[in-house]
């Protein structure tokens, strides 16, 4: 019987990211985009997927400024792509993998408010448009990184700390949420002998677009007054969830974990 090789040792710092590829599935905003800043910043090749064509556009050229090199100008085209489309769509995910040319490391944060309402507001179909747009982009994105990525190569998922702690009138967007987490140790080891590593950040409140546009929360000010109340006496910052996404990617003994990044919010 052959036994497999195991994992690659490597530094588990996220500078050693530098010269890797990351696909950034909902890359144009928040946390994704956060991620694409880190990334590029260590030297990184990204790829961004969202829907939004001007959303992406800007994206793109944000995360192409936060190059290592003194004049990000010279970076050669591919240091940073933009592809336009459906995070779930897996011709736009083959496209990214296509472009991308070689792919380390997959992110996935594209997501949103949809899904909520009470159980018996919600029709049949509701529930399954939540599923279909909400769980199956992480099984798409599972399926293009186990046939791409090499040995040492990541998945990291999204979830909230709500999964953990509901609220009324959530039950379509949390059973989403923890069958991500579900899949990510289900996967972990169905990817372990292939050497990749799969986990989840479960966040908390981060000052993001998609918080926001909750209501009551569009200004500094509220954002300021909401936070206040949080353990440590303020919403997350975008780059500080991504920066755990990049610990995730860094760390080639890390997984099957979901880590959580609230502020200590779950704890109260
Ligand atoms: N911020 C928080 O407090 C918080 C808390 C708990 C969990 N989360 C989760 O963390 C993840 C990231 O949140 P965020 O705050 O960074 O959100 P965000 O600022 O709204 O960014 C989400 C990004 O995903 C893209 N996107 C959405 N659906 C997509 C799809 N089907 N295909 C491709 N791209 C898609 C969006 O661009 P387009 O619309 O142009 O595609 C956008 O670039 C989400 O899954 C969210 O549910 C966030």
């Amino acid at each position: 019987m052959n036994t497999p090789t195991p994992i690659p040792v490597r530094s588990p710092l996220p500078s050693a990211l530098s010269g890797t590829t990351a696909v950034l599935i909902g890359g144009s905003s928040g946390i994704g985009l956060a991620a694409g800043v880190l990334l590029r910043s260590v030297g990184a090749r990204v790829v961004l997927i969202g829907r939004d064509p001007d959303r992406l556009g800007a994206a793109v050229a944000r995360v192409r400024s936060a190059s290592p090199a003194e004049d990000p100008a010279e970076d050669p085209d591919d240091a940073v792509l933009g592809v336009t489309g459906d995070g779930g769509d897996e011709r736009t995910l083959a496209e990214a993998f296509d472009r991308a040319g070689h792919v380390d490391h997959v992110l996935l944060t594209a997501g949103g408010l949809s899904g909520a309402g009470p159980l018996t507001g919600l029709s049949a179909d509701d529930i399954r448009t939540t599923f279909n747009s909400r769980l199956w982009p992480a099984f798409a994105a599972a399926r293009a990184a186990a046939t791409r990525l090499p040995a040492g190569g990541s998945l990291t998922f999204s979830s909230g700390i709500l999964v953990v702690r509901p609220a009324p009138g959530m039950t379509a967007p949390l059973s989403v949420g923890g069958a991500v987490e579900t899949l990510t140790k289900a996967l972990a080891v169905e990817l372990a002998p292939a050497r990749l590593r799969v986990n989840t950040v479960r966040f908390g409140r981060i000052d993001t677009p998609l918080l926001r546009s909750l209501p009551g929360l569009d200004s500094d000010e509220a954002i300021a007054a909401a936070g206040s109340t949080a353990p440590l006496g303020r919403f997350g910052t975008a780059e500080e969830a991504a920066a755990s996404a990049l610990f995730l990617m860094a760390n080639n003994y890390v997984t099957g974990q979901v880590i959580t990044v609230d502020g200590g919010e779950t704890l109260t």
